[in-house]
This record gives structure tokens, C-alpha cells and sequence, in this order.
């Protein structure tokens, strides 16, 4: 059955697996999603996203009505609906910091396997230590009976945070690693919806065919790749500050040669969120498994090129409030400090390994006042870093401060106004530590400005 039209399963329903269920749905095909988690399975059948992705929600409710989207707990239910299962359960570092926990993969494919009966396709999407799509064919091996014929593929997913539909429904490419005809017939049934709607808008999508541990790499090489462009030009700025040069004006002028293209060469705090910080790390952690540690010993430097910004926000902090750099670091005490931002990004709610919150919460160790304003992501901060001083608005954040971080580039604060700001500070000193704002607007209203590797 489905060969045409695949009905389709996506078994874990965190911001992965619900953006996947709702946007398949919208190109047409029979959905459930599943979680083991019920007040999550709830929500989202009752038309509730519960994390903030632009778009979401009204595609959320229209699939519903149509009635081309369940939600369920109910494994039997997810087993008897798909001909294609993909596996978008987290996998989040291991305690012991390094490799991927793979337990809820583990979890979620065996019981899956154990109700299956009748051949059927798993797919594999979460991020994943190499290796682990044939481990995942064993433990399907363990529970179904050979003859129904079940196989596994492995298929990465790339979407970024506040762009998350678009890049489901428009993917820059698709990668599959199968070992069958079928599968790979079935994968392309299960993907008809995309390139389909790509025809209609005359574009192609260009699809990647290959085995289980180079569709598995691919992945994590993707996001290795990112995170050391951004490491790059952070150790640009490193020496721009030194050297007395302007990372901004460097990074534009490397990024016109179209082989190292502008994009992600923002310097500022360096990277956060719940992928790339993690995934460089597992990455190492699997090479170094395999034999192959050398070849990403690099990555352990992006990461420390990483961290260091946050402790140069802290840094610049002292000298701005004049306060020298004690044997434990500098001392805050009695001074106060408006943080700007808590999420990993703008146009997010997400605030896992966020710089700004990292910075934060060292300036309150310092021992500064610290006030602390994001516009989406608040309620993850509390929940993150509950001790930190928070406050409902912009103006409660700079009311008073001695010193304003701008430390995620949310559109409210690119568009502050430095004038009225600089009424409501007892001091106009401002780091921008994602070089959003403009330097000589700043200036001029009277503010001494710090950006990261500018003069
Ligand atoms: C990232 C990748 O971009 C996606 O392709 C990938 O699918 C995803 O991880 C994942 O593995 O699931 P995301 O975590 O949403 O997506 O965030 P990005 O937009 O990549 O930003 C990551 C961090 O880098 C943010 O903290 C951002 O502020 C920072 N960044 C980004 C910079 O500091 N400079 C830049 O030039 C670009």
C-alpha cells in the first residue's frame, strides 16, 4: 500500500517531529504525530504549537479541520496508520558532556517496531553519532519478523529556528540514505508533496542519494561547517581588537568572493541554541570512537573561540565600569547592568546554550544587578536560569543602568532609539554584542559604544 501516496508518521513531537506532522500535512499527505509526552500530544491536537515558530500555528489549525492531521500516544494507532515512520525523538548531550544520549531513539523505535505489523519504512531524522542507522536496523531486526519486509533509511533534516516551515517546504536539498530500491522509491513517495510544489514554482530540488554513514555525516558535517565560519570571523575579531581593525568591514569584504559567500560571518557572542554547541561536540566525541580524532580536533578550538566571546563581553563590561580585572575575574559589585536578549537568537523563544543568557548569568556572578528583557523568551529563561533579575520591558531593563548588552539582535532593539534610551540610563555606555546597531547613531546621542572586533 502507499506507494503513491505514503500515509505518513513522525514519532517525537518536539519542535523536529510537530514542524515535519504540520507541514506534511499541508502538502497533502495522511499525518499522525506521536509523543510519548501527553500534555505536549494534547496541546497539539487542541490547535496549540507549543514553541514559538513563525507560521506555525495557523498551519497547525488549518490541518487539523481538514482532518489530514492526528496527534496520538498511542503506539498501536501510529504502527496501523504509516508506511513511512520517521524518528524525530532528541538526542541531547550526554551528562558526561560530550557524545549524544541516544536513549529516546532507542526508546521510540522499539516500541514502534514492536507493534508494526505490516512492511513499513523507518526513517531516521534526529541528529545522530554515525553509525547509529545500522544500529537502529538491529534493534528493528530484534522485534519484527523478517518477512513483513520492514526497512531503515536514514534522512537529516537542516531546518533553522524561525525559518522552520520554509525550509520543510522549500528544503535547499533533501538527503536520503537507503539501502533499498524501495526505500529510496518510498522516500521520494513520502517527499512527492515537496518537489511537486517546487515544480509549481519552478525551481528544482536537488536530492542526495547515498549510504547510511555518509547521509548520517552529512549532517553533522553541515553544522561543523557552520559553526567554524562562525568561530572564524569571531577569531577575526579576536585580532581585529588587538590590531585595531573592524571585523564588520573585514567580514563584508571577504564575504563578496562567492567562494566564501557573506552569510554566517556575523561576528558577535558566537553561536548557541540546542544544535550547533551540541553537535560539534558529539561530533569530536564519535570521531575520536572511530580512530579519527585528530581530523576534528580543530572543533574543540572553535568551541573554545566560542566560549571566549562570552567572556570578552564580561571583560569589556569591567573596563567600561571601570573595574579592574581581579585574580577571580572582575568585580560588579554594585553596579547594574541591562541585558538585552535571552534567546539564542532573534525571532525565537529558544534559549538552550544561549550566548546572552551565558553572559548573564557571569556579569550576576561578577556580581552586578543585572535585569534582564527579551521579548519571546522569558518564560525559558526563568525556567533555565531562575535566580537572574528579570523585567517585563525594555525600559524596566535600562531604567537606571549603568551599562545596556545588546546580546540577541531582536528587530526592538536594532530599532531603539539611543536618545530616549540614553534618558532612562544613569550612564550612556552600551556593548553591542552582536554588532546590530549603528555605531555613529549611537554615538552621537552621546553614548560610548563597544561592538565585538570593532574599534
Ligand atoms: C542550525 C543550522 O543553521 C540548521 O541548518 C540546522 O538544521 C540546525 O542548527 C539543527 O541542527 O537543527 P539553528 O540552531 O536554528 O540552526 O540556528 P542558526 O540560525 O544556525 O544560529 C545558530 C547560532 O549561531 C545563533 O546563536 C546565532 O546567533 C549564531 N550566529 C549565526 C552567529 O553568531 N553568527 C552568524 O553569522 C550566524
Amino acid at each position: 500500500s502507499g506507494a503513491s501516496r505514503p500515509r505518513l508518521c513522525f514519532l517525537g513531537t518536539g519542535y523536529l517531529g510537530a514542524t515535519y506532522a504540520i507541514c506534511f500535512a499541508e502538502l497533502g499527505y495522511e499525518v499522525v504525530g506521536f509523543d510519548v509526552d501527553e500534555d505536549k500530544i494534547h496541546r497539539l491536537a487542541s490547535g496549540e504549537v507549543p514553541f514559538h515558530e513563525h507560521g506555525l500555528p495557523e498551519l497547525l489549525r488549518r490541518n487539523l479541520a481538514a482532518g489530514r492531521l492526528r496527534f496520538t500516544t498511542d503506539m498501536a494507532e501510529v504502527a496501523e496508520h504509516g508506511d513511512v515512520h520517521f524518528i524525530c525523538v532528541g538526542t541531547p548531550q550526554r551528562a558526561d558532556g560530550m557524545g549524544a544520549d541516544l536513549s529516546y531513539v532507542e526508546a521510540a523505535v522499539t516500541s514502534l517496531a514492536k507493534q508494526l505489523t505490516r512492511k513499513a519504512l523507518v526513517v531516521g531524522k534526529s541528529t545522530v553519532p554515525v553509525g547509529t542507522a545500522e544500529w537502529v536496523e538491529q534493534l528493528v531486526a530484534r522485534q519484527v519478523d523478517p518477512a513483513l519486509g520492514v526497512e531503515v533509511a536514514w534522512s537529516p533534516e537542516f531546518l533553522q529556528e524561525g525559518f522552520a516551515v520554509e525550509d520543510v517546504l522549500r528544503p535547499n536539498r533533501i538527503v536520503v540514505g537507503v539501502k533499498s530500491d524501495w526505500a529510496n522509491s518510498m522516500l521520494y513517495a513520502a517527499h512527492k508533496g515537496v518537489f511537486d510544489l517546487a515544480a509549481t514554482e519552478d525551481r528544482e530540488v536537488p536530492v542526495v542519494v547515498t549510504d547510511f554513514a555518509t547521509a548520517e555525516l552529512v549532517k553533522v558535517a553541515a553544522n561543523a561547517f557552520l559553526a567554524t565560519k562562525i568561530s572564524f570571523i569571531n577569531a577575526m575579531a579576536e585580532v581585529c581588537e588587538v590590531a585595531g581593525g573592524d571585523v564588520t568591514q573585514l567580514a563584508r569584504a571577504i564575504g563578496y568572493d562567492p567562494r566564501i559567500g557573506n552569510r554566517f560571518l556575523q561576528a558577535g557572542v558566537g553561536f548557541g541554541g540546542g544544535c550547533l554547541p551540541k553537535d560539534i561536540r558529539a561530533f569530536q566525541a564519535r570521531a575520536q570512537e572511530l580512530g579519527a580524532g585528530e581530523a576534528l580536533r580543530f572543533l574543540h578550538e572553535v568551541d573554545l573561540i566560542n566560549l571566549r566571546r562570552r567572556s570578552r563581553v564580561v571583560q569589556v563590561a569591567a573596563e567600561l565600569l571601570e573595574r579592574p580585572p581581579g585574580p577571580a575575574g572582575p568585580d560588579l559589585s554594585g553596579t547594574r547592568i541591562a541585558v538585552l536578549g535571552a534567546t539564542f537568537k532573534p525571532n525565537s523563544d529558544d534559549v538552550r546554550d544561549a550566548p546572552a543568557l551565558s553572559v548573564a548569568a557571569m556579569l550576576d556572578k561578577a556580581g552586578a544587578q543585572v535585569r534582564v528583557y527579551d521579548p519571546q523568551g522569558m518564560d525559558n529563561a526563568r525556567l533555565v536560569q531562575p535566580d537572574l533579575g528579570y523585567v517585563k520591558t525594555l525600559t524596566d531593563a535600562v531604567t537606571g543602568a549603568d551599562l545596556v548588552c545588546v546580546l540577541t539582535e531582536w528587530a526592538d532593539f536594532r530599532h531603539a532609539d539611543p536618545h530616549a534610551l540614553g534618558e532612562l540610563v544613569s550612564a550612556r555606555k552600551v556593548i553591542d554584542g552582536r554588532n546590530c546597531l549603528d555605531p555613529a547613531l549611537w554615538s552621537q546621542a552621546g553614548w560610548t559604544y563597544r561592538g565585538m572586533g570593532r574599534p
